[in-house]
C-alpha cells in the first residue's frame, strides 16, 4: 500500500502517520522530519538543508526533496508499501513521484487530505511540543505526555519546534495556500483523494481513516 498524507501545516498528519504506519505496518516518510534529523544531526546534507530556511517556512527546492525520496523509498523496509508525510507538496513534486513510481511499477493508492478549521490549526500549534531524541509529538492539552515536559517513550525534555513560532506558522500557511493546495485539485482530478474530517479527536479521525482504507475501492 502506498498512501500520501495532505494537508495544512499543524492539522495532524504526524499524528495519524503514526497510527497508520503502526496499523498497517508499513513506514512513515515525512521529509519534514528528515529534514530536521539532517539538521540537528548537522550533516553535509543537513547543511545544505540548513541555507532553504525551513525554520522561517520556506520550501527545500523539489529536485532537492525528490532525490531524498527517491533514495528512502528504496530502502529496505519500504518493500510492503509506505505512506508519504508532507511529500508531495508541490505539482511538480506530485508529477515526478508519479514517474518515480511508475519506473519501479508501482502506483498511488490513496490520498487522505486532512482538513480542519483554521482557529484548530492555530491551536494545535501553539501547544504542540515535541521529542528532541525520537521525534514523538505531543500537545500540552488534546495529547499531553504522562508527565508535564518530559517525552514518553524516552524521559526527554520536550521542545517547541522552531517554524511553530507565529510569525514562521502565518508564513507556512501562505505557502501551503500558494504551492500545496493545489494538490487538492491535482488528486481529486485523478480520483485517489479522500477527504477526512480532521478536527475531531485523534482516535475518532483514525477510526475515519481506517474506514475509509477499508471500504476503498483500491486504485491498483
Ligand atoms: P513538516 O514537518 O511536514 O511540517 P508541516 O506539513 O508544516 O506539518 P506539521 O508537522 O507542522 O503538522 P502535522 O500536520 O504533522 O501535525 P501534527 O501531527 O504534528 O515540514 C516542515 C518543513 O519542512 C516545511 O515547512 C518545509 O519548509 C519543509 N518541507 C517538508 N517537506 C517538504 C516538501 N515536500 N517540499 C518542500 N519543503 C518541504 O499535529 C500538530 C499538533 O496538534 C500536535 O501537538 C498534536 O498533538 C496535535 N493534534 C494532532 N491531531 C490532533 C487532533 N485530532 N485533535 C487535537 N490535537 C491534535
Ligand atoms: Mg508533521
Amino acid at each position: 500500500m502506498i498512501l500520501v498524507l495532505l494537508g495544512p501545516p499543524g492539522v495532524g498528519k504526524g499524528t495519524q502517520a503514526s497510527r497508520i504506519s503502526l496499523h498497517y505496518e508499513i513506514p512513515s516518510i515525512s521529509t519534514g522530519a528528515m529534514f530536521r534529523d539532517a539538521i540537528a544531526r548537522g550533516t553535509e546534507f543537513g547543511r545544505r538543508i540548513q541555507r532553504y530556511r525551513i525554520d522561517k517556512g520556506e520550501f527545500v527546492p523539489d529536485e532537492v526533496v525528490i532525490d531524498a525520496v527517491r533514495e528512502r523509498i528504496h530502502e529496505p523496509d519500504c518493500v510492503k508499501g509506505f505512506l508519504m508525510d508532507g511529500f508531495p507538496r508541490t505539482i511538480p513534486q506530485a508529477e515526478t513521484f508519479h514517474r518515480l513510481l511508475a519506473e519501479e511499477k508501482l502506483r498511488l493508492n490513496a490520498v487522505i487530505n486532512f482538513s480542519a478549521p483554521i482557529d484548530d490549526i492555530v491551536t494545535r500549534f501553539s501547544g504542540r511540543r515535541v521529542c528532541p531524541v525520537d521525534g514523538s509529538t505531543y500537545h500540552i492539552t488534546h495529547q499531553p505526555p504522562l508527565q508535564p515536559g518530559l517525552c514518553d517513550v524516552c524521559g526527554a525534555q520536550l521542545e517547541q519546534r522552531p517554524d511553530d513560532d507565529p510569525v514562521v506558522v502565518k508564513r507556512r500557511l501562505e505557502v501551503y495556500t500558494e504551492k500545496t493546495a493545489p494538490l487538492v485539485e491535482y488528486y481529486q482530478t485523478s480520483g485517489l483523494l479522500r477527504t477526512v474530517d480532521a478536527s475531531r479527536e485523534p482516535e475518532t479521525v483514525f477510526g475515519q481513516v481506517v474506514a475509509l482504507l477499508e471500504g476503498w475501492q483500491w486504485h491498483i
